[in-house]
């Protein structure tokens, strides 16, 4: 009868006639609930919560309990059932408790997929940095410097390939100095007409042109106390850069249209994607800002640098993305996790973020796979191509990567048939299969 009102619900049941029984099927089959009676010949419910404690079964049991054994119920909580109905129940609350019983197992897997990453944040550095994740030695000793010069006003320039990172280490800087409790403020020097940019960075006075209807406090007046971070600093023109060396040289700004100086105590962290020298060369950045900002510089190295950081990566995007999302995908396939380490990352950190998202959306097991990959990323001649130029001249490794190379080609093209695959490689069958173990070609 339960079974069928179950069914109804959209359950899926299955019926066992005693203790051993469900044990037996516990073994072979997951479930997600254990509806069991208390009094049974032999196994009873009570031993059976053990049983299934013993054997680390995963499961939520609820026990039906006749009217006289609620004792017993509740002593199988202890022992860890999850919840009991009593004898004789309408098929509502046994569909009640269940709905219960889902909602909390939803809850606790959620709770643990926000201790990891709590967990992981905190393993990943002190506060401040928590949210860069990086396990290599170039990214551990741009940790060390942030941290030692956090504390100094000194400006410091900030330079790297796009998305390797360089906001972040701009947030950390200022996260790690004295000035945390003052204002952040962010300014993409790129993205503003030339004509504003000295408005919005200096401020400016009610009619000191057509559009200047009320003063206007400008972003270093904002950032009074705190950081403002100048981001694209490459991307500002001649005119604003004179303006901006005067605040460096005498800590003060006027506003467009002011008569008189205003102190500023703001700390100046800049970031570009360009190469200054050659800008400096080339007559676009004026050469004696450039040495304002160079005091300190932190070159964040492309992600094709640092590959050791990309499995820990991985891990803080799926994480992330597994509570966006509400998914709870644990992991990458180990073809995936490949094709990962190979590509040449030309967007970096941020590409990879949006790479793992696509691959999560379009993933529907517990693992991304290759095929939620683009296309460009399971190019395998990157590997080959990635081997001759880093001018590794060793005949044996090259051809390792190619062998595999045409292994994995194979078996896409024969969808994973080995026999064909031998034939097409011309090899054995045997020595394929051993080929495949040894190069950990689990899935395609
Ligand atoms: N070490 C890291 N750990 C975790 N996330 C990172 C790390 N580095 C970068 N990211 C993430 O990658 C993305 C790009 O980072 P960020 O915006 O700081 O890069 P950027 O260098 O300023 O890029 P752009 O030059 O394109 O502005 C962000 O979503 C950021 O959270
Ligand atoms: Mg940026």
């Amino acid at each position: 009868m339960l079974v069928v009102l179950l069914k109804r619900e959209g359950y899926e049941a299955t019926a066992v006639a005693s203790g051993e029984q469900a044990l037996a099927e516990l073994e072979q089959h997951p479930y997600d609930v254990v509806l069991s009676d208390i009094r049974m010949p032999k196994l009873g419910g009570l031993e059976l919560v053990d049983e299934i404690r013993k054997r680390k079964i995963q499961t939520t049991i609820i026990l039906m309990s006749a009217f006289g054994n609620i004792d017993v119920a509740i002593e199988a909580m202890k022992r860890g059932a999850y919840d009991y109905v009593s004898k004789p129940f309408r098929p509502d609350e046994v569909v009640l408790v269940l709905k219960k019983a889902e909602e909390r197992e939803r809850l606790f897997r959620e709770n643990a997929a926000l201790k990891q990453q709590l967990a992981k944040a905190s393993q990943s550095g002190e506060r401040g940095l928590s949210s860069m994740i990086a396990r290599g030695p170039r990214m551990q000793e741009i940790f060390r410097t942030i941290k030692k010069i956090a504390e100094y006003k000194t400006t410091v320039l900030i330079t790297g390939e796009s998305g390797t990172g360089k906001e972040l280490v701009a947030r950390a800087v200022h996260e790690q100095s004295p000035r945390v409790n003052g204002p952040f403020v962010a300014v993409n020097c790129g993205a503003i007409p030339e004509t504003l940019l000295e408005s919005e960075l200096f401020g400016h006075k009610k009619g000191s042109f057509t559009d200047a209807i009320r003063d206007k406090k400008g972003l270093f007046e904002e950032a009074n106390g705190g950081t403002l971070f100048l981001d694209e600093i490459g991307e500002m023109p001649l005119g604003p850069q004179v303006k901006l060396l005067r605040v460096l040289q005498e800590h003060v700004v006027r506003p467009i249209g002011a008569v008189e100086d205003q102190k500023v105590d703001v700390r100046l962290v800049a970031a570009t994607v360009r190469d200054l020298p050659t800008e400096v060369r080339e007559g676009r950045f004026r050469e004696d800002l450039f040495y304002r900002l160079n005091v300190i510089t932190i070159q964040l190295p492309p992600l094709r640098d640092r590959r050791e950081d990309i499995p820990l990566l991985v891990e803080h995007f799926l994480g992330r993305t597994n509570l966006k999302l509400g998914t709870s995908i644990d992991g990458a396939s180990a073809e995936t996790m490949k094709f990962l380490m190979d590509y040449r990352w030309p967007g970096n950190v941020r590409e990879l973020e949006n790479t793992i998202e696509r691959a999560m959306v379009l993933c529907d097991g517990k693992r991304i796979e290759a095929d939620g990959l683009p296309e460009k990323l399971r190019e395998s001649r990157d590997r080959v191509r990635l081997s001759l130029q880093s001018g590794e001249l060793s005949i044996k490794k090259t051809t390792r990567i190619i062998e595999e190379e045409l292994i994995r080609k194979a078996l896409r093209e024969t969808r994973g048939n080995r026999t064909n695959a031998s034939k097409i490689l011309e090899i054995s069958h045997r020595a394929l299969l051993y080929k495949i173990k040894e190069y950990l070609i689990d899935d395609l």
